[in-house]
């Protein structure tokens, strides 16, 4: 009853910010579909709670901070090997939001935008991609500081049939494009099966499978992809020509299980070779490149180059599977949203960025009950037999896309808030003092 509670109260909100030129049959088709929902919702109840359960506890946690024009040599100054090594400091997860939410605001984002992007951060770091939390509060703050990013833009619907919309984000928050996006592609779902929405004029939307949570709590499958500034060297490159372009595919399992798939389609995503600058630790090789197109493990070098691996690495190591799947994921969302594709995207650095990065996204949502009945069931079977299968090492699970997440999300549980590193932290002491809000406090 509380996950019904919860994910009705959802839907009424995410109405309220759908925002549409023609649409006179909105009304009739959130009723209709708020009836198909209380009756998805009914059967599939057991599935439900996990995922609304584990919403419940970021929705008691999170928070933001504000901008100021902080530079590239303050950022260094800031991850000096010293502070790499201290320990991390501990944050409650609902200090870190409120955080987060302060900086936002300070920069002008109204309030309810400023949640969802503080939301979206303080989600990727419970989850344990550090490299899509707090670690990107200061870029956006930056991007909203220049007017780069527009905080107060509301998307809008350019074009849809019953089970398409082409959304233009008109250069808002990420989070906040993407959120109305999959609300909307769910919505499509549930009236004919399948949603699937396209936006441009968007801006970072960082951990892709966040949207795909969305379409999973509601008890569908859910996909979403997006295009980002240039950072991968095609196979054979030694130039960045397309971005770490993430892609996501989830779906909730009977027993509260499920499978989610969040990944780069870079050998990493870049976040993680700041993390391991921020840590002052060598990359492995495969990452990236240096400016010379020569394999690297040196982070810092690897940060400034800006030239990352496709995923699977170089040719001999099938580097090119992973360069098929970042130009799939561009073609999928920037070719086809009308938005900027390849090289044609801004780059987009610590400094923030003087002109807009008219990123393209797509969200898709598709019904399971369309196909072969008992889905929950059947995909919790199919994840014991991939999770039961004999080890390599008996020390070592056989995981599935999604676990170490959960795992992340039980031990943030256990230690009472999030663990952050040195270098993030004088991040945020910076960030408050320049956006003149309350630092963020340790536990
Ligand atoms: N918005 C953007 O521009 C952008 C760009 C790149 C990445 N990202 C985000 O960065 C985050 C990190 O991406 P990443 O590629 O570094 O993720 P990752 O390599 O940590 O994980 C990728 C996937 O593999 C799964 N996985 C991890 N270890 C596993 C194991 N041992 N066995 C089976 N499955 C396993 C994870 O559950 C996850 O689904 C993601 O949330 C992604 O969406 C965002």
């Amino acid at each position: 009853m509380a996950s019904l509670t919860l994910c009705c109260s959802r839907r009424a909100l995410f109405a309220n910010t759908h925002h549409t030129k023609a649409n006179g049959s909105s009304t009739w088709r959130l009723m209709h579909t708020l009836q198909r929902r209380q009756q998805q919702l009914q059967q599939s109840c057991g599935r439900l709670r996990a995922a609304a359960a584990a919403t419940t506890t970021i929705r008691t946690a999170f928070a933001i901070e504000p901008k100021v024009n902080a530079n590239c040599s303050a950022f260094q100054q800031r991850c000096n090997t010293t502070d790499a090594k201290k320990k991390p400091k501990l944050v409650s997860i609902k200090e870190s939001r409120r955080f987060m939410i302060d900086c936002f605001k300070a920069v002008c984002v109204p309030e309810d935008h400023a949640v969802a992007q503080a939301e979206l951060l303080v989600g990727a770091d419970i989850r344990g991609h550090f490299s899509h939390g707090m670690n990107r509060l200061e870029m956006y703050v930056n991007d909203l500081a220049t007017n780069a990013t527009d905080g107060k833009a509301e998307p809008e619907i350019l074009s849809e049939t019953k089970a398409t919309a082409w959304v233009e984000g008109h250069n808002g928050l990420g989070a906040v494009v993407g959120n109305f996006c999959m609300d909307l592609a769910i919505d499509k779902a549930f009236d004919v099966g399948v949603g699937w929405v396209c936006a441009k004029g968007s801006n970072h939307y960082g951990m892709a499978g966040w949207y795909v949570l969305r379409a999973m709590e509601m008890g569908l499958v859910g996909m979403s992809m997006t295009n980002t500034s240039p950072l991968m060297a095609p196979t054979g490159a030694k130039k960045a020509a397309l971005g770490t372009n993430p892609l996501s595919m989830g779906a909730s399992a009977d027993n509260c299980d499920g499978f989610l798939l969040d990944m780069a389609t870079t050998a990493v995503a870049v976040g993680k070779i700041e993390m391991q600058r921020r840590k002052a630790a060598p990359i492995p090789a495969g990452w990236a490149l240096d400016p010379n197109g020569k394999v690297t493990t040196d982070a810092e070098l690897a940060f400034k180059t800006g030239c990352l691996m496709p995923l699977g690495g170089a040719e001999d190591t099938s580097g090119y599977k992973g360069f098929g799947l970042g130009a799939m994921v561009d073609i999928l969302s920037g070719v086809m949203a009308g938005a900027k594709y390849s090289t044609q995207v801004r780059s987009w650095t610590h400094h923030g960025a003087d002109i807009e990065a008219d990123l393209g996204h797509v969200f898709i949502a598709v019904d399971p009950s369309c196909f072969a009945p008992d889905f929950g069931k059947r995909l919790s079977d199919f994840n014991s037999r991939l999770r039961g299968i004999e080890k390599a090492d008996p020390c070592k699970p056989v995981l599935i896309a999604g676990d170490k997440e959960k795992k992340n999300l039980e031990t943030i549980e256990e230690a009472g808030g999030i663990e952050y590193l040195e270098n993030q932290l004088k991040t945020c002491e910076a960030l408050a003092k320049k956006l003149k809000i309350k630092p963020l406090k340790f536990l």
